[in-house]
């Protein structure tokens, strides 16, 4: 290992180095991460060559070992499979459960130890249909790549929806168990839809035959999955959508909003689901659309109605929730489309006069997008305000809440987090100061599609009245 001389993670003394049998699930290890390299690059973060990092799994290619790891304290979008020649074996931590272990392979030096072990099998299917909520119907088994939906894969989960409401902490997870281990790592190559290729960031329960492939394959409209191209053109001549499935509640130039009922669509549901969750990592697999709505956000041309991304919203929430999973597709990221969704997901609860906040946990990036969409909506508010003669404008916490349909704690979270808020002659005042009115300004510029509310063709149902969903 030529490398592991020059890893400036070397909190060891010594220059032992462990057999590569002896680097298993659970072991910490410094990675020469070229991949995560050049995303820290992308990003404008100062760039490590060698990164910590945990082994999540092994596999055997041309009589080497490859290690899936994933770096600590970074996104798991980042973990990737590495060849061994990227490990430096000097600083091997093994789990600490093993730590007799770790003397004894520094010691002894086994050639092939008893961690050697193949990759564990795949789980039978998952069984967490129904888990603390009422089901009022049978889940649907998923579809075969193949597209017949009288054989379900035996190997296949059932389809889920997701929800933040019955996340599992990661802490929690025992870490150790064949199917944790398959549901940590990626298991689709790439996936093309429409125009885009995208490389999946985490794994999502497609059918098991369908990981093997080096791409698989959407209808962009009705969200089919197939293992080729030919199979796609197959299914293209036959698939009559050109829009997501529902009604259209909303358009304004070439952006339309589509509203699909969980129970009415299923399989269009849960389509969608599977192709979010290779995006969604900290959200509940979760096995019922039936409580659900989509809000699916396109992009019109000629060809149709084309995917950007899409919120899903429990019909009735207890908690108020007005978001329960929000996605834009990565080749739409960072040009406003999120916020779009945000910015519409908070018109629906205007019009059923309520405030609503997104489910939690948000991911790092849905509470980014988060506080940039409630700072700019806060402080637009406020700018608006007049003062009365000598008296400088005011509005109360409810009020802000009232107007904007952000719940009254986000809209404290916020202020406090832009700083805004000072203690004043007995009373919390806000103070804006030109430096936030600059930043406001300077990041206004950039959000140039907005939502006409005007455009919105929707009313509010009241979903408790109703018999079923
Ligand atoms: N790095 C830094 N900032 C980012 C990034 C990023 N990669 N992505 C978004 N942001 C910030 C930007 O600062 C932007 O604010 P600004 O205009 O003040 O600069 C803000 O987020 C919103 O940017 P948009 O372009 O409007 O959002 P985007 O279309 O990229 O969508 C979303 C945001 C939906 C979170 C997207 O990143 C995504 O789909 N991620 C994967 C799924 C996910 O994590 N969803 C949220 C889960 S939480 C929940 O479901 C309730
Ligand atoms: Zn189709």
């Amino acid at each position: 290992m030529s490398m592991a001389s020059s890893s400036p993670l070397d909190g060891s003394q010594g220059s032992v180095s462990y057999p590569m049998d002896c680097v298993f699930e659970g072991c910490k290890i410094p990675v020469y991460s070229t991949s995560t390299w050049s995303k820290q690059v992308a990003n404008g973060v100062h760039p490590v060559d060698w990164t910590w990092a945990e082994v999540v799994s092994k596999r055997r290619v041309n009589n080497k070992w490859d290690f899936y790891v994933h770096y600590v304290n970074f996104n798991k979008r980042l973990d990737e499979w590495v060849c061994e020649d990227r490990l430096d074996l000097e600083q091997l931590q093994l789990p600490r459960k093993e730590s007799k272990v770790s003397s004894l392979a520094r010691n002894s030096r086994p050639s092939s130890p008893d961690v050697q072990t193949p990759p564990p099998p795949m789980p039978p299917p998952k069984k967490i249909n129904g888990i603390g909520r009422k089901r009022k119907h049978e889940s649907v088994e998923p579809e075969s790549a193949e597209g017949s939906p009288s054989t379900p894969l035996p190997e296949t989960p059932p389809v889920p929806h997701m929800t933040g409401s019955l996340h599992v902490p990661s802490g929690s997870r025992t870490g150790h168990g064949p199917e944790d281990v398959i549901t940590r790592m990626k298991n689709i190559n790439m996936v093309e839809l429409g125009r885009f290729r995208m490389k999946p960031w985490y794994f999502s329960p497609y059918p098991q035959e369908l990981t093997s492939e080096p791409v698989i394959y959407l209808c962009e409209f009705c969200l089919k999955y197939v293992k080729s191209m030919k199979c796609l053109e197959r299914h293209k001549a036959k698939c009559t959508l050109y829009h997501p499935p529902g009604n259209e509640i909303y358009r304004k130039e070439s952006i339309s909003f589509f509203e699909i009922d969980g129970r009415k669509n299923k399989a269009y549901a849960q389509n969608l689901c599977l192709v979010a969750k290779m995006f969604l990592d900290h959200k509940t697999l979760y096995y019922d659309t039936d409580p659900f709505l989509f809000y699916v956000m396109t992009e019109y041309d000629e060809f149709g109605f084309h995917l950007v991304g899409y919120f899903s919203k429990e019909k009735e929430s207890s908690e108020d929730y007005n978001v329960a999973c929000i996605l834009t597709l990565p080749p739409f990221q960072r040009k406003g489309y999120g916020k779009i969704l945000i910015e519409f997901s908070y018109e629906l609860s205007k019009l059923e006069s309520k405030s609503g906040s997104p489910e939690k946990p948000l991911s790092d990036l849905g509470l980014l997008s988060y506080r940039s969409y409630w700072s700019q909506t806060i402080l637009e508010i406020l700018l608006n305000l007049d003062g009365q003669d000598d008296n400088p404008p005011s509005m109360t916490i409810n009020e802000i809440s009232e107007k904007t349909s952000i719940r009254k704690e986000d809209v404290v979270s916020t202020l406090q987090n832009m700083n805004l808020v000072q203690y004043y002659k007995g009373q919390y005042i806000i103070c804006l100061t030109k430096e936030v009115l600059d930043r406001h300004s300077r990041s206004m510029v950039k959000r140039k599609i907005r939502i006409d509310s005007q455009c919105i063709k929707w009313n509010p149902k009241d979903w408790s009245k109703r018999g079923k969903w």
